[in-house]
């Protein structure tokens, strides 16, 4: 069975709270439970921190075994941390790098990702869409 981990960063805990006309009103675990029946021949397993260094510990511990493929979401930390891009440099499981928003429409800072270079493919822009995007091109 292909199994894929989806990883969120910080504050993506408040998704269906947090800023809704850009991230809109679902939460993220809702949002799962129908990701999950889109792709129910799928393992889909889920994290979440808004600690940088469990990011990093979770992204070790997915990158050298049976995983299909990660779906990251390192949210405010796509465009700060060396160490999250480190990570997924070291790791054998390919990455997908994803974005509720379209970082390219919003504040400059956005526009720079330190992770995109080492990441197999990136989508942004799709609202949660882009989470089922990432997994479709995973398998
Ligand atoms: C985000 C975009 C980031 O710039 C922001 O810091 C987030 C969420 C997105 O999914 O659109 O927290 O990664």
């Amino acid at each position: 069975m292909k199994k894929i981990k989806i990883i969120n960063g910080p504050n993506l805990n408040l998704l269906g709270i947090r800023e809704t006309s850009i991230y809109g009103k679902i939460s993220f675990d809702d949002y799962l439970i129908q990701l999950k029946k889109n792709y129910n021949l799928i393992e889909i397993d889920y994290f979440q921190s808004n600690i940088e260094g469990e990011i990093i510990d979770k992204i070790q511990d997915v990158g050298f075994n049976s995983y299909t493929g990660i779906v990251l979401n390192a949210a405010a930390y796509t465009h700060t941390s060396v160490g999250i891009a480190d990570a997924i440099s070291a790791i054998k499981t390919p990455v997908i790098e994803v974005h509720i928003s379209n970082i390219y429409s919003r504040e400059e800072i956005r526009h720079t990702s330190l992770i995109s270079k080492h990441v197999q493919g990136v989508i942004c822009g799709f609202g949660l869409k882009s989470y089922d995007l990432a997994i479709n091109a995973l398998i």
